[in-house]
Protein backbone atom coordinates (compact mmCIF):
# COMPACT_ATOMS: atom_id res chain seq x y z
CA UNK A 1 0.00 0.00 0.00
CA UNK A 2 1.07 3.23 -0.21
CA UNK A 3 1.50 3.77 3.15
CA UNK A 4 3.98 0.88 3.69
CA UNK A 5 5.93 2.52 1.11
CA UNK A 6 6.40 6.18 3.04
CA UNK A 7 4.57 7.94 0.77
CA UNK A 8 7.02 7.12 -1.35
CA UNK A 9 5.88 5.38 -5.36
CA UNK A 10 8.06 2.77 -4.98
CA UNK A 11 9.78 0.32 -2.01
CA UNK A 12 13.20 1.04 -4.05
CA UNK A 13 12.73 4.52 -3.41
CA UNK A 14 11.86 4.41 0.12
CA UNK A 15 14.72 2.02 0.64
CA UNK A 16 17.39 4.61 -1.65
CA UNK A 17 16.03 7.10 0.73
CA UNK A 18 16.41 5.41 4.03
CA UNK A 19 20.18 4.66 3.56
CA UNK A 20 22.00 7.28 5.67
CA UNK A 21 19.97 6.20 8.61
CA UNK A 22 20.66 2.27 7.31
CA UNK A 23 24.28 3.51 7.18
CA UNK A 24 24.50 5.18 10.50
CA UNK A 25 22.14 1.94 12.46
CA UNK A 26 24.67 -0.59 10.80
CA UNK A 27 27.28 1.22 12.73
CA UNK A 28 25.58 2.02 15.87
CA UNK A 29 26.79 0.78 18.47
CA UNK A 30 29.65 -0.92 17.18
CA UNK A 31 32.50 1.78 17.97
CA UNK A 32 33.32 2.71 21.40
CA UNK A 33 33.94 6.19 23.03
CA UNK A 34 37.78 6.06 22.28
CA UNK A 35 36.86 5.31 18.75
CA UNK A 36 37.78 1.50 18.87
CA UNK A 37 35.17 -1.47 17.20
CA UNK A 38 33.41 -3.17 19.39
CA UNK A 39 32.17 -6.72 17.35
CA UNK A 40 31.39 -8.49 20.20
CA UNK A 41 29.14 -9.82 17.96
CA UNK A 42 31.94 -11.68 16.02
CA UNK A 43 32.27 -14.59 18.06
CA UNK A 44 35.44 -16.04 17.07
CA UNK A 45 37.95 -15.37 19.44
CA UNK A 46 40.67 -12.81 19.00
CA UNK A 47 43.46 -15.68 19.06
CA UNK A 48 41.59 -17.68 16.52
CA UNK A 49 41.23 -14.49 14.07
CA UNK A 50 45.15 -13.84 14.23
CA UNK A 51 45.39 -17.37 13.34
CA UNK A 52 43.66 -16.55 9.90
CA UNK A 53 45.80 -16.96 6.96
CA UNK A 54 43.27 -16.49 4.53
CA UNK A 55 39.65 -15.15 4.00
CA UNK A 56 37.16 -16.13 1.56
CA UNK A 57 33.88 -14.14 0.45
CA UNK A 58 31.05 -16.15 -0.66
CA UNK A 59 27.85 -14.33 -1.70
CA UNK A 60 25.60 -14.02 -5.22
CA UNK A 61 24.27 -10.88 -6.77
CA UNK A 62 24.45 -7.60 -5.46
CA UNK A 63 26.03 -9.05 -2.24
CA UNK A 64 28.90 -10.52 -4.25
CA UNK A 65 29.76 -6.68 -5.25
CA UNK A 66 29.82 -5.88 -1.81
CA UNK A 67 32.72 -9.14 -1.48
CA UNK A 68 34.49 -7.69 -4.45
CA UNK A 69 34.65 -4.47 -2.60
CA UNK A 70 36.05 -5.61 1.08
CA UNK A 71 38.62 -7.34 -0.85
CA UNK A 72 40.29 -4.19 -1.19
CA UNK A 73 39.37 -3.28 1.95
CA UNK A 74 40.66 -6.59 3.99
CA UNK A 75 43.49 -6.82 2.11
CA UNK A 76 44.75 -3.10 2.58
CA UNK A 77 43.78 -3.13 5.99
CA UNK A 78 44.36 -6.34 7.60
CA UNK A 79 47.27 -8.10 4.98
CA UNK A 80 45.67 -11.21 4.75
CA UNK A 81 45.10 -12.79 1.35
CA UNK A 82 41.02 -12.78 0.66
CA UNK A 83 39.31 -14.26 -2.12
CA UNK A 84 36.24 -13.83 -2.87
CA UNK A 85 33.98 -16.27 -5.25
CA UNK A 86 30.38 -16.53 -6.63
CA UNK A 87 29.26 -19.09 -4.09
CA UNK A 88 27.83 -20.91 -6.78
CA UNK A 89 30.75 -21.68 -7.86
CA UNK A 90 32.47 -22.25 -4.82
CA UNK A 91 32.05 -25.79 -3.88
CA UNK A 92 32.46 -27.62 -7.30
CA UNK A 93 36.02 -26.43 -7.93
CA UNK A 94 37.18 -28.36 -4.43
CA UNK A 95 38.40 -25.49 -2.61
CA UNK A 96 41.38 -25.04 -0.44
CA UNK A 97 39.83 -24.77 2.86
CA UNK A 98 40.59 -25.24 6.42
CA UNK A 99 40.82 -24.30 10.39
CA UNK A 100 42.67 -21.11 9.21
CA UNK A 101 40.21 -19.86 7.16
CA UNK A 102 38.15 -17.25 7.46
CA UNK A 103 34.97 -17.01 5.13
CA UNK A 104 32.65 -14.28 4.92
CA UNK A 105 29.30 -15.04 3.95
CA UNK A 106 27.32 -12.12 2.92
CA UNK A 107 23.62 -12.48 2.07
CA UNK A 108 20.79 -9.57 2.78
CA UNK A 109 17.60 -12.43 2.83
CA UNK A 110 19.89 -15.13 4.88
CA UNK A 111 18.31 -17.85 2.45
CA UNK A 112 20.10 -17.64 -0.41
CA UNK A 113 20.11 -21.76 -1.36
CA UNK A 114 24.18 -20.90 -3.51
CA UNK A 115 25.45 -19.13 -0.55
CA UNK A 116 23.77 -21.36 2.17
CA UNK A 117 25.57 -24.63 0.31
CA UNK A 118 28.85 -22.73 0.10
CA UNK A 119 29.45 -22.09 3.67
CA UNK A 120 27.91 -25.87 4.54
CA UNK A 121 30.87 -26.97 2.46
CA UNK A 122 33.06 -24.82 3.95
CA UNK A 123 32.19 -25.84 7.41
CA UNK A 124 32.80 -29.32 7.01
CA UNK A 125 36.34 -28.38 5.66
CA UNK A 126 36.59 -27.16 9.61
CA UNK A 127 37.10 -23.30 8.37
CA UNK A 128 35.17 -20.90 10.50
CA UNK A 129 32.26 -18.77 8.56
CA UNK A 130 31.07 -15.34 9.83
CA UNK A 131 27.56 -14.26 7.78
CA UNK A 132 26.91 -10.49 7.50
CA UNK A 133 23.64 -10.65 7.17
CA UNK A 134 19.73 -8.33 7.46
CA UNK A 135 17.84 -10.75 8.47
CA UNK A 136 17.25 -11.42 11.96
CA UNK A 137 17.50 -15.57 12.66
CA UNK A 138 17.42 -16.66 9.08
CA UNK A 139 19.05 -19.91 7.64
CA UNK A 140 22.94 -18.68 7.01
CA UNK A 141 23.77 -16.64 10.25
CA UNK A 142 21.81 -19.83 12.15
CA UNK A 143 24.40 -22.51 10.36
CA UNK A 144 27.34 -19.86 10.97
CA UNK A 145 29.61 -19.66 13.69
CA UNK A 146 29.07 -15.66 13.72
CA UNK A 147 27.12 -13.17 13.19
CA UNK A 148 27.27 -9.51 12.05
CA UNK A 149 23.80 -8.12 11.35
CA UNK A 150 23.21 -5.37 8.93
CA UNK A 151 20.52 -3.10 10.51
CA UNK A 152 19.38 -1.88 7.36
CA UNK A 153 15.95 -2.60 8.09
CA UNK A 154 13.55 -4.86 5.89
CA UNK A 155 14.59 -4.47 2.22
CA UNK A 156 11.43 -5.21 0.12
CA UNK A 157 12.51 -4.12 -3.44
CA UNK A 158 14.06 -6.61 -5.24
CA UNK A 159 16.73 -4.55 -6.45
CA UNK A 160 19.14 -4.42 -3.53
CA UNK A 161 19.97 -0.92 -2.34
CA UNK A 162 20.04 0.08 1.34
CA UNK A 163 20.80 -3.57 2.08
CA UNK A 164 24.39 -3.28 -0.50
CA UNK A 165 25.74 -0.06 1.45
CA UNK A 166 25.19 -1.59 4.68
CA UNK A 167 26.82 -4.91 3.63
CA UNK A 168 29.70 -2.15 2.77
CA UNK A 169 29.92 -1.03 6.08
CA UNK A 170 29.52 -4.28 7.70
CA UNK A 171 32.65 -5.72 5.22
CA UNK A 172 34.84 -2.47 6.59
CA UNK A 173 34.07 -3.11 10.58
CA UNK A 174 35.02 -6.52 9.91
CA UNK A 175 38.64 -5.69 7.53
CA UNK A 176 38.94 -3.15 10.63
CA UNK A 177 38.36 -5.04 13.50
CA UNK A 178 40.41 -7.94 12.07
CA UNK A 179 43.43 -4.76 10.99
CA UNK A 180 42.84 -3.89 15.31
CA UNK A 181 43.11 -7.03 16.92
CA UNK A 182 46.15 -8.28 14.63
CA UNK A 183 47.70 -4.26 15.11
CA UNK A 184 48.89 -3.97 11.36
CA UNK A 185 50.91 -0.76 10.44
CA UNK A 186 48.08 0.61 9.44
CA UNK A 187 46.86 1.55 12.96
CA UNK A 188 46.38 5.00 12.34
CA UNK A 189 44.83 4.99 9.10
CA UNK A 190 42.44 2.27 11.10
CA UNK A 191 41.51 4.73 13.58
CA UNK A 192 41.37 8.13 11.03
CA UNK A 193 38.95 5.95 8.77
CA UNK A 194 36.80 4.89 11.51
CA UNK A 195 36.17 8.76 12.37
CA UNK A 196 35.33 8.80 8.08
CA UNK A 197 32.81 6.33 8.59
CA UNK A 198 31.12 7.63 11.14
CA UNK A 199 30.53 10.55 8.69
CA UNK A 200 29.49 8.77 5.75
CA UNK A 201 25.56 8.35 6.31
CA UNK A 202 25.83 12.34 6.27
CA UNK A 203 27.16 12.02 2.82
CA UNK A 204 25.12 9.58 1.66
CA UNK A 205 22.42 12.00 2.86
CA UNK A 206 24.13 14.98 0.56
CA UNK A 207 24.12 13.01 -2.32
CA UNK A 208 20.65 12.12 -2.26
CA UNK A 209 20.16 15.88 -2.34
CA UNK A 210 21.62 16.22 -5.60
CA UNK A 211 20.06 13.70 -7.73
CA UNK A 212 17.37 15.63 -9.71
CA UNK A 213 20.04 15.81 -12.64
CA UNK A 214 20.97 12.03 -12.51
CA UNK A 215 16.88 11.30 -13.01
CA UNK A 216 16.68 14.01 -15.47
CA UNK A 217 19.70 12.25 -17.80
CA UNK A 218 17.98 9.01 -17.36
CA UNK A 219 14.73 9.85 -18.70
CA UNK A 220 16.82 10.91 -22.39
CA UNK A 221 18.49 7.72 -22.13
CA UNK A 222 15.15 5.76 -21.77
CA UNK A 223 15.29 4.50 -25.15
CA UNK A 224 19.05 3.53 -25.46
CA UNK A 225 19.90 -0.15 -26.08
CA UNK A 226 23.33 -0.12 -24.18
CA UNK A 227 24.90 1.04 -21.24
CA UNK A 228 28.37 0.62 -20.04
CA UNK A 229 30.50 1.54 -17.10
CA UNK A 230 33.55 1.93 -16.19
CA UNK A 231 35.99 1.58 -12.97
CA UNK A 232 39.13 1.14 -11.32
CA UNK A 233 40.26 -0.13 -7.54
CA UNK A 234 36.90 -0.30 -5.71
CA UNK A 235 35.43 1.94 -8.53
CA UNK A 236 35.54 -1.62 -10.61
CA UNK A 237 33.16 -3.40 -8.50
CA UNK A 238 30.55 -0.23 -8.23
CA UNK A 239 30.37 -0.28 -12.45
CA UNK A 240 29.51 -4.19 -12.10
CA UNK A 241 26.79 -3.03 -9.32
CA UNK A 242 25.37 0.05 -11.56
CA UNK A 243 25.49 -2.30 -14.68
CA UNK A 244 23.90 -5.30 -12.70
CA UNK A 245 21.38 -2.55 -11.21
CA UNK A 246 20.78 -1.45 -14.87
CA UNK A 247 19.85 -4.71 -16.08
CA UNK A 248 17.55 -5.74 -12.98
CA UNK A 249 15.15 -2.64 -13.68
CA UNK A 250 15.57 -1.66 -16.65
CA UNK A 251 16.28 -5.11 -18.91
CA UNK A 252 19.13 -2.98 -20.82
CA UNK A 253 22.14 -4.42 -21.69
CA UNK A 254 24.77 -3.21 -19.51
CA UNK A 255 27.98 -4.42 -18.84
CA UNK A 256 30.76 -3.22 -16.52
CA UNK A 257 34.35 -3.14 -17.00
CA UNK A 258 37.76 -2.58 -14.98
CA UNK A 259 38.72 0.30 -17.06
CA UNK A 260 42.42 -1.03 -17.16
CA UNK A 261 41.00 -3.43 -19.68
CA UNK A 262 39.07 -1.15 -21.96
CA UNK A 263 42.22 -1.54 -24.68
CA UNK A 264 41.97 -5.38 -24.32
CA UNK A 265 38.77 -5.32 -25.53
CA UNK A 266 35.45 -3.33 -24.59
CA UNK A 267 37.04 -0.37 -26.44
CA UNK A 268 35.79 -2.37 -29.72
CA UNK A 269 31.90 -1.53 -28.34
CA UNK A 270 32.48 2.00 -28.20
CA UNK A 271 30.59 4.23 -31.14
CA UNK A 272 28.76 7.30 -31.71
CA UNK A 273 26.59 8.34 -28.58
CA UNK A 274 26.85 5.07 -26.38
CA UNK A 275 26.35 6.43 -22.80
CA UNK A 276 29.21 5.23 -20.89
CA UNK A 277 29.05 5.69 -17.03
CA UNK A 278 32.81 5.94 -15.37
CA UNK A 279 33.49 6.04 -11.76
CA UNK A 280 36.38 8.42 -10.88
CA UNK A 281 38.71 7.30 -8.30
CA UNK A 282 39.86 10.57 -5.70
CA UNK A 283 42.70 12.65 -7.22
CA UNK A 284 44.09 12.55 -3.82
CA UNK A 285 45.28 9.44 -2.62
CA UNK A 286 45.74 7.05 -5.46
CA UNK A 287 46.23 10.08 -8.50
CA UNK A 288 48.11 7.13 -10.78
CA UNK A 289 44.99 5.38 -11.47
CA UNK A 290 42.75 8.76 -11.40
CA UNK A 291 44.73 10.14 -14.20
CA UNK A 292 44.34 7.20 -16.02
CA UNK A 293 40.99 6.70 -15.84
CA UNK A 294 41.15 10.44 -17.18
CA UNK A 295 42.92 9.30 -19.95
CA UNK A 296 40.08 6.31 -20.61
CA UNK A 297 37.39 9.18 -20.49
CA UNK A 298 39.33 10.64 -23.36
CA UNK A 299 39.94 7.69 -24.98
CA UNK A 300 36.39 6.62 -25.55
CA UNK A 301 34.70 10.14 -26.07
CA UNK A 302 37.21 11.12 -29.01
CA UNK A 303 35.44 7.39 -30.47
CA UNK A 304 32.00 8.94 -30.08
CA UNK A 305 31.09 8.13 -26.65
CA UNK A 306 28.75 10.01 -24.49
CA UNK A 307 30.62 9.92 -21.29
CA UNK A 308 28.70 10.19 -17.71
CA UNK A 309 31.23 10.76 -15.44
CA UNK A 310 30.61 10.42 -11.55
CA UNK A 311 33.90 12.26 -9.35
CA UNK A 312 34.71 13.64 -6.40
CA UNK A 313 33.52 17.43 -5.87
CA UNK A 314 36.59 19.40 -6.65
CA UNK A 315 38.10 17.51 -9.39
CA UNK A 316 38.42 19.70 -12.14
CA UNK A 317 40.16 17.64 -14.63
CA UNK A 318 37.59 15.37 -15.71
CA UNK A 319 35.29 18.34 -16.94
CA UNK A 320 36.66 18.65 -20.10
CA UNK A 321 35.69 15.29 -21.05
CA UNK A 322 32.52 14.42 -18.79
CA UNK A 323 29.09 15.27 -21.08
CA UNK A 324 27.32 14.44 -17.97
CA UNK A 325 29.18 15.10 -14.55
CA UNK A 326 27.48 13.50 -11.56
CA UNK A 327 29.22 14.78 -8.47
CA UNK A 328 29.66 12.92 -4.78
CA UNK A 329 31.77 14.20 -1.84
CA UNK A 330 35.26 13.68 -1.32
CA UNK A 331 35.60 10.09 0.65
CA UNK A 332 38.94 7.67 1.61
CA UNK A 333 39.44 5.78 -1.79
CA UNK A 334 37.88 2.79 -0.16
CA UNK A 335 35.09 4.41 1.36
CA UNK A 336 34.25 6.09 -2.31
CA UNK A 337 31.66 3.17 -2.82
CA UNK A 338 29.35 3.91 -0.36
CA UNK A 339 28.38 7.26 -1.86
CA UNK A 340 29.53 6.42 -6.01
CA UNK A 341 26.63 3.74 -5.82
CA UNK A 342 23.86 6.16 -4.69
CA UNK A 343 23.79 7.59 -8.12
CA UNK A 344 23.67 4.32 -9.60
CA UNK A 345 20.54 3.02 -8.00
CA UNK A 346 18.87 6.41 -8.77
CA UNK A 347 19.37 6.27 -12.60
CA UNK A 348 18.25 2.92 -13.03
CA UNK A 349 15.33 3.27 -10.97
CA UNK A 350 14.59 5.72 -13.02
CA UNK A 351 14.89 4.24 -16.21
CA UNK A 352 13.32 1.17 -15.49
CA UNK A 353 10.28 4.25 -14.55
CA UNK A 354 10.53 5.68 -17.71
CA UNK A 355 10.86 2.43 -19.73
CA UNK A 356 7.52 1.27 -18.25
CA UNK A 357 8.56 -1.13 -15.99
CA UNK A 358 7.47 -2.63 -12.59
CA UNK A 359 10.40 -0.89 -10.35
CA UNK A 360 9.55 -3.23 -7.08
CA UNK A 361 9.36 -6.42 -8.91
CA UNK A 362 11.16 -7.00 -11.63
CA UNK A 363 10.28 -9.67 -14.13
CA UNK A 364 11.69 -12.95 -13.84
CA UNK A 365 13.18 -12.16 -10.38
CA UNK A 366 13.04 -12.81 -6.74
CA UNK A 367 14.11 -10.96 -3.74
CA UNK A 368 15.48 -14.36 -2.10
CA UNK A 369 16.42 -17.56 -4.42
CA UNK A 370 16.23 -20.33 -2.46
CA UNK A 371 16.67 -23.17 -4.93
CA UNK A 372 20.53 -23.68 -6.41
C1 LIG B 1 18.64 -12.39 -5.66
C2 LIG B 1 18.24 -10.93 -5.56
C3 LIG B 1 19.46 -10.03 -5.58
C4 LIG B 1 20.43 -10.44 -4.49
C5 LIG B 1 20.80 -11.92 -4.59
C6 LIG B 1 21.53 -12.40 -3.35
O1 LIG B 1 19.14 -12.66 -6.94
O2 LIG B 1 17.37 -10.59 -6.63
O3 LIG B 1 19.08 -8.67 -5.37
O4 LIG B 1 21.58 -9.65 -4.55
O5 LIG B 1 19.63 -12.73 -4.68
O6 LIG B 1 20.64 -12.33 -2.27
P1 LIG B 1 21.05 -12.35 -0.78
O7 LIG B 1 19.76 -12.33 -0.01
O8 LIG B 1 21.83 -13.63 -0.54
O9 LIG B 1 21.88 -11.15 -0.51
Amino acid sequence: SAAEKGGYDYFMLKEIAEQPKAVADTLLGRIDDSGSLTLDEVRISAAELREVDKVVIIACGTAFHAGLIAKYAIEHWTRIPCEVELASEFRYRDPILDPRTLVIAISQSGETMDTLMALRHAREQGSKVLAICNTNGSTIPRESDAVLYTHAGPEVAVASTKAFLTQLVACYLVALYLGQVRGTKWGDEIDAVIRDLSQISGEVERVLETMEPVRALARTLASKNTVLFLGRHVGYPVALEGALKLKELAYMHAEGFAAGELKHGPIALIEEDLPVVVVVPSPRGRSVLHDKIVSNIQEIRARGARTIVIAEEGDETVVPYADHLIRIPATPTLLQPLVATVPLQVFACELATARGNEVDQPRNLAKSVTVE
